[in-house]
C-alpha cells in the first residue's frame, strides 16, 4: 500500500506542511509506503485545455499528455493507493500551485459522464488538507467550507472517496513583532505555545492511518 502527499505551500515547515508530515506517520504506522511531494520543487503548467486526454481510442485517452516534471508524479500517482493534497488557503481557495496540480490531476479522469465512473485507473482514497489563518466560524460564515466540501467531493467523484479536513486559525509567523498584522488574535496567536495543537496533529495522523487501513488489498478487489 502506498500513500503520496502533495504539498501546495512554499512554505517547508509550515502548516501545511506539518499537517502532512503527520498524515505520512499515520500511513506509516499501519506499514504503508509512503511518498511526500513539494509542489513548488516541480516546474509545470496549468492545464492547456488541449482534451488529449478526451481522445476516443486514442493513447493520451485519460492521460496528461503535457510532458514536464508532472508527468512522472502523475504516473507515480496512478501507483499510489491513497492521494492526500494539502494546501493553504488563498483568497478563500486553494494555492494556485494546488489549483494548477488538480486540473492536470482530476481533468485527465473526467469523461463528462456518470459521476464515479469515469476512466480513472483504480478507486484511490484520497483526502483534502485545507489549513487557513481564519477561525472555523469564518471559514464557514464565509462560504469558504462549503467550498471546500464542494471540491472534496469532486476530487471523491474523479477518484474513489475524499474526506476534507480543515485546519483553521494557523499561526503564520515565528515572530509577530516583525511583520505587519493587525488582527484582533494578534496577542493569542504571538504568545500560543503549541503552533498546531496536538489533537489537530492527531487528526493529521488518524487519517493517514485511517486510509490506508481502507484501502481493499488487490487480491480482495478481484474477488
Ligand atoms: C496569498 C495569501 C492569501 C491568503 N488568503 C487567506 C484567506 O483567504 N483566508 C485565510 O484564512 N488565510 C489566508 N491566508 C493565510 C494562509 O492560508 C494560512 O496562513 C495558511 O495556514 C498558511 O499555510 P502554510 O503555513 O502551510 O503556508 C493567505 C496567505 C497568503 C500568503
Amino acid at each position: 500500500m502506498k500513500l503520496i502527499a502533495l504539498c501546495g505551500s512554499a512554505r517547508k515547515q509550515g502548516n501545511t506542511a506539518t499537517m502532512l508530515q503527520q498524515v505520512i506517520e499515520g500511513a506509516k504506522s499501519v506499514g504503508a509506503e509512503t511518498e511526500y511531494v513539494n509542489l513548488f520543487d516541480l516546474h509545470y503548467t496549468d492545464c492547456i485545455s488541449c482534451y488529449a486526454c478526451k481522445l476516443k481510442g486514442k493513447k493520451s485517452f485519460a492521460h496528461c499528455t503535457l510532458n514536464d516534471e508532472l508527468k512522472p508524479l502523475l504516473e507515480r500517482i496512478e501507483k499510489s493507493d491513497a492521494i492526500v493534497l494539502g494546501s493553504p488557503v488563498y483568497y478563500g481557495n486553494l494555492s494556485g500551485q494546488m489549483r494548477s496540480f488538480t486540473d492536470r490531476l482530476l481533468f485527465q479522469y473526467l469523461d463528462y459522464g456518470h459521476v464515479g465512473k469515469g476512466p480513472k485507473p483504480k478507486s484511490f482514497k484520497t483526502a483534502l488538507i485545507a489549513t487557513m489563518n481564519m477561525d472555523s466560524n469564518d471559514c464557514i460564515k464565509r462560504g469558504i467550507k462549503d467550498s471546500l466540501v464542494w471540491f472534496s467531493e469532486v476530487i471523491g467523484h474523479t477518484l474513489g472517496s475524499c474526506e476534507l479536513l480543515t485546519l483553521t486559525d494557523t499561526v503564520l509567523f515565528d515572530d509577530y513583532s516583525k511583520y505587519v498584522y493587525q488582527m484582533p488574535d494578534i496577542e493569542e496567536k504571538s504568545s500560543r505555545i503549541e503552533k498546531i495543537k496536538v489533537e489537530n496533529l492527531q487528526k493529521a495522523f488518524d487519517l493517514g492511518a485511517r486510509l490506508i487501513k481502507s484501502v481493499i488489498p488487490p487480491q480482495a478487489d478481484q474477488k
